[in-house]
């Protein structure tokens, strides 16, 4: 019998670790529901939607010198140019809403998906008549490139544990623009974080609750600022709601936030311009073809969507040249605290209404294929 010469054993070794690595490179998953009790998951099925053989674990996790610390200021032309990503992106998606989407035929289709991939169990008169508001054309727009800005340049700050200790904040500054998300507390922690808020992004829910549980982290108010704009994140009709108060600068009227002052949150007069309020076909979008999570298949599916986070750095994905993102999940997580405000350190927890596990591991994957550079750090003693 003829024996298997030496490049066959390297073929055939290669083919076994190929299947080793597409089925435990998606084996484990574990969350705590948000009920609080743990589940451990084995899931062996390869969920459809995620970007294929994700490292795992196992990279060095010390940060690159600086001069690779950016990705080239060719973010569209890098996934123009990459088959795998291109099946991913779409740049035409409509990042944000303005009044040119309510019309009866939009409508008639946004209808048929509850918030926030649609408009399902809103009234008519609610949507079309805050989206009226947003009429001023910047509403439409994150920012205008004026002139030949050939690269514009975003920072995307997580609030994440690993920014503690950092002294990032100058780097971040130093972006054209940066994005926030909930508790973002500045103050006290400028060194690490920086003190640059050009976006906040939100929705009413996380916004009111990180205003009660942050407080004593020093989150007293929402940034606020003729130079900061606000990213709504239309998850339920409360945004509706306190987005038409904000822009006609009076209470809300009506559901759960009645009788809410705005300007508690943006401020005294506001611009119209400073509102944006984010597109349910693009929360779809992003759910679909990067976060599509098996946690939709279980028994709180109907509770999970992106996390404010993912939201805002894929937001920037498509609308800034260059993106860097600090202080989002990184594989040794473990290691650090959930937020970098937190007094004392306190594990992240994994809940059924976000997949950060897969967030961490897309994070990861578009920073190996240079669309983004994230921020890592090694590991605490
Ligand atoms: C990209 O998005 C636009 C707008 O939603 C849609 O019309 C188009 O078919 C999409 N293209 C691909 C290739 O998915
Ligand atoms: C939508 O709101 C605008 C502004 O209030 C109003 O002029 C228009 O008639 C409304 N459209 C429909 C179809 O109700």
């Amino acid at each position: 019998m003829r024996t298997c010469p030496w490049k066959c054993v390297v073929l055939l070794l290669a083919a076994v670790f190929t299947l080793s690595a597409l089925i435990y490179g998606h084996y484990d998953l574990d969350f705590i529901y948000s009920d609080g009790r743990v589940i451990q998951q084995r899931l062996l099925t390869v969920t459809d939607s995620s970007l294929p053989l994700y490292k795992e674990s196992g990279e060095a996790t010390t940060a690159p010198p600086e001069d690779e610390r950016v990705t080239p200021c060719t973010l569209r032309q890098t996934v123009q140019r990459d088959p795998l990503l291109q099946q991913r992106f779409n740049f035409s998606v409509p990042v944000l809403q303005w009044p040119g989407h309510s019309s009866i035929g939009e409508w008639q289709r946004l209808q048929l998906r509850p918030p926030p991939y649609g408009w399902k169990g809103l009234p008519w008169d609610v949507v079309n008549s805050t989206l009226a508001l947003l009429s001023d054309p910047r509403s439409g727009r994150l920012f205008e490139r004026v002139g030949p800005r050939p690269c514009v340049r975003c920072a995307v700050v997580g609030n994440g544990g690993i920014l503690r200790g950092s002294g990032q904040g100058g780097a971040i500054d130093a972006h054209h623009y940066v994005f926030r998300v909930n508790g973002a507390v500045t103050k006290g922690f400028e060194e690490d974080v920086g003190t640059k808020t050009s976006f906040y992004g939100f929705t009413t829910n996380t916004m009111k609750n990180s205003l009660i549980s942050y407080r004593t982290a020093g989150f007293l108010r929402v940034p606020q600022g003729q130079g900061i704009r606000y990213i709504f994140i239309p998850s339920d009709m409360r945004d509706y709601r306190m987005l038409a108060a904000a822009i006609r600068g009076a209470p809300v009227t009506s559901g759960e936030d009645r009788g809410d002052l705005p300007s508690t949150y943006f401020g005294q007069n506001p611009s119209v311009h400073q509102f944006k309020l984010l597109h349910p076909d693009f929360i779809t979008y992003v759910k679909d073809r990067f976060l599509k999570s098996p946690l939709l298949r279980m028994m709180y599916g109907h509770l999970y969507m992106p996390s404010t986070g993912a939201l805002m750095l894929m937001t920037a994905l498509h609308s800034c040249d260059q993106v860097s993102a600090y202080g989002f999940i990184t594989d040794n997580y473990k290691d650090f605290s959930d937020h970098y405000f937190d007094m004392v350190k306190k594990p992240l927890v994994f809940y059924a209404n976000h997949d950060m596990q897969m967030e961490s591991r897309l994070w990861e994957q578009l920073h190996t294929r240079k669309v983004l550079w994230l921020y890592k750090r090694p590991s605490e003693e």
